[in-house]
């Protein structure tokens, strides 16, 4: 049966004769030039895949150019072929861009595929591998593309004992065991997934670091991976505990200025470097959440972070710092990352990067961005995303990213007048930052599937190609993972996309609709209880949050309340300061109204409310018609498994909207709205 494990690199036979029979004209054979490991990726990728696509063997020891050829290589390889002028065709490309072009050379037509590295060719072969895929035809193609971001990051939350923090989709994919002796075939799939997109960095270990990754019996294990994952264009980088030199060195201090400290952390780097020549860096996550950091020392973010930086410094190593921080001091947790990392503005070193989550407070199903986006104009800032569905009903629920991806990519800073938007922001176009980056959290385990829920998968896929390029859409994304990944039959790929695209704002809609927020059960985050009020800190329980009384629903965050919109540029701090002109999907993120103020739809805040926890359930029916209605178009075994999952979300969705509006009730002491009384049985 179709178990998931492939994803989207499915080379099954093309089942559209006519494209088949255009590819079969255009090549029959592949000559490449160079033998580097990175270019036997390239080459066993093609085996498999024009094998399974086309069906047919294909002949990799051609000696020269024919009519037919597939011709791949760098720059350098190919110098041969003056006639290419590769020079010219690849000035823009950079160290990791590639072309791709149906052209002559010496009067025999030809595919070619050339880049000016190694691994610029092996992201042009998975390009036209997926051009493939998703039945494109190949005459006249001339594609030329490189990437944005430099360092495209998946950031995993596994721990030692390989359970996943937030994770949902089985073990830790790394066994820790078995290693540096087994290595299991799954990190060479692995990493040709993260390939195919461009993922060039893996960071292994959880944020809240375990000091033992330092030690050296795991650091012979990592650099296994490391040499594995190599060919593949991806670098390990590890997130490291800030007591690590207490916990693992025996020194009896960790603060960052004191010179034993840096000594140790100079020789541990050199040390992973003489293992690992092009390991990533580190990335720490510090004085938060109870993971230790500078403050105990009465040191600042800055004087930890360059510490660690200068530590990997020499051997170009790189600093990934965290901005998630909160405290309970703060009488608004949105404030904090801004008012604790905005002075520090200009004091990181060149290879520190300061690494945000999109928006203020934690992965919630829609946030507005993150003030620091913009407000750090000498810090290099990384953007952090998270696919693994901690707020999205785990591994159960559908809930494709894409979506809320490209809207916290295009959110409009105003930083530097109009369309300073956080993409750009991130791929250094507003600013001048040394390195740019991008990181996402992946829930991926031993689940055969690797993601749990099938379409959990798509938002890996998302991220990795919005990586590259942030300003594809959420939709082209989603229709090509559904052709590479299930068929490209439009009778399944037309609904589904829409079903994709739905899918995150239902999940908005029935858990915390118009700019509410962090409704859940503490702890775990998978059900409601927007009740919580009796916890030890006030911003773990979510009548924090929603501040719901007789007077009305929201967080004041204008000048009245915590003025936390005063942390965004002047035309977004005016726009959101009145309630009249906030989009309405934001307006409890920013006001607290009667429950009788009039919404863009006539109906009152309260009735638009119901409307909405109502139209989340409803949506999710919706989903379950679509995707019945395509029984037959793909495996069984995908169908029955999606089916299933649906049933407990639509059971999930109904939970979330009437234990949230009956809640809700207790305050308005308003009626459901007629249209919305339900006989039946939910
Ligand atoms: C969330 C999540 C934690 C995680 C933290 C982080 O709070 O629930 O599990 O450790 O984010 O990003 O550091």
């Amino acid at each position: 049966a179709e178990d998931g494990y492939r994803a989207w690199l499915r080379y099954d036979k093309i089942d559209n004769a006519e494209v088949l029979k255009s590819y079969q004209a255009q090549f029959n054979h592949v000559l490449i030039k160079g033998d580097s490991p990175t270019l036997k990726a390239a080459q066993e990728e093609l085996e498999i895949g024009l094998k399974g696509l086309m069906g047919t063997e294909f002949d990799f020891t051609a000696g020269s150019v024919q009519g037919g050829t597939l011709l791949i290589g760098t720059i350098k390889e190919l110098s041969d072929f003056s006639e290419l002028n590769l020079k010219t065709l690849l000035s823009d490309s950079g160290p990791e861009g590639y072309i791709i072009q149906r052209r002559e050379l010496d009067g025999k037509e030809i595919t070619l595929i050339a880049a000016n590295t190694d691994i610029g060719v092996l992201y042009g072969v998975y390009h036209l591998l997926r051009m493939m895929q998703t039945h494109q035809y190949l005459d006249g193609v001339s594609v030329s593309s490189s990437p944005k971001i430099e360092n495209r990051i998946l950031n995993h939350w596994d721990n030692l004992n390989r359970l996943v923090e937030r994770g949902y989709a089985g073990l830790s994919l790394w066994d820790w065991g078995r290693l540096p002796e087994y290595k299991d075939p799954r990190y060479t799939d692995y990493a040709r997934l993260n390939a195919s997109m461009g993922i060039n960095g893996t960071v292994l270990n959880n944020v809240n670091a375990d000091p033992r990754i330092l030690n050296e019996d795991f650091l012979e294990k990592v650099e296994v991976l490391a040499d594995i994952f190599r060919p593949y264009g991806i670098k390990v980088y590890l997130s490291v505990n800030f007591q690590s030199p207490i916990e693992v060195g025996g020194l009896e201090t960790a603060d960052p200025l004191a010179p034993e400290v840096q000594e140790w952390w100079n020789e541990k780097a050199a040390d992973i470097y003489e293992r690992i020549p092009d390991f990533g860096g580190f990335l720490v996550k510090a004085d938060s959440e109870g993971q230790p950091g500078p403050f105990q020392y009465n040191r600042t973010h800055a004087e930890g972070a360059n510490m660690l930086a200068d530590a990997v410094a020499p051997q170009d190593g790189l600093l990934i710092w965290r901005a998630f921080v909160y405290s309970p001091e703060q009488t608004d947790r949105f404030r904090e990352a801004y008012d604790e990392f905005v002075p520090q503005d200009g004091k990181f070193r060149d290879n520190v990067l300061l690494q945000v989550k999109n928006g203020p407070i934690d992965f919630q199903p829609r946030e507005p961005f993150s003030p620091l986006f913009g407000a750090l104009p000498n810090t290099n800032t990384v953007l952090e995303l998270q696919i693994t569905q901690e707020y999205f009903g785990f591994a159960n629920h559908l809930a494709y990213q894409g979506p809320l991806f490209t809207e916290a990519l295009n959110h409009d800073t105003y930083a530097e007048g109009e369309g300073s938007t956080v993409g750009k922001i991130v791929a250094s176009e507003v600013f001048d930052y040394e390195h740019t980056g991008i990181a996402g959290v992946v829930n991926l385990g031993t689940d055969r599937n690797w993601t749990g829920h099938p379409f959990i998968q798509s938002s890996w896929y998302a991220f990795g190609r919005l990586a590259w390029d942030y300003t594809l859409s959420s939709e082209d994304i989603a229709k090509e993972w559904l052709r590479m990944t299930f068929t490209n039959n439009p009778k399944f790929v037309e609904p589904i996309t829409e079903v994709m695209q739905e899918s995150r704002e239902a999940g908005v809609n029935y858990r915390s609709p118009l700019g509410l927020t962090h409704l859940y059960a503490q702890g775990h985050h998978y059900g409601p209880a927007p009740w919580t009020s009796d916890l030890p800190r006030p911003d773990w329980t979510a009548v924090y949050y929603h501040k719901a009384a007789e007077d009305g629903i929201g967080f004041d965050r204008t000048e009245t309340g915590s003025n936390a919109i005063g942390q965004y540029e002047a035309p977004l701090e005016e726009k959101f300061s009145d309630p009249e002109t906030t989009p309405e999907e934001f307006l409890l993120w920013f006001h607290h109204l009667p429950w009788d103020y009039e919404m863009d739809s006539g109906r009152t805040l309260w009735g638009e409310l119901v409307h909405k926890y109502y139209q989340g359930v409803e949506t999710v029916r919706w989903m379950q018609e679509e995707w019945e209605s395509i029984e037959g178009l793909i495996d069984e075994h995908r169908f029955e498994e999606v089916k299933a999952l649906l049933e407990i979300q639509e059971k999930d969705a109904v939970i979330w909207r009437n234990s949230c509006v009956l809640y809700f009730q207790t305050h308005s002491n308003k009626p459901i709205p007629d249209q919305y009384e339900k006989p039946e049985h939910d």
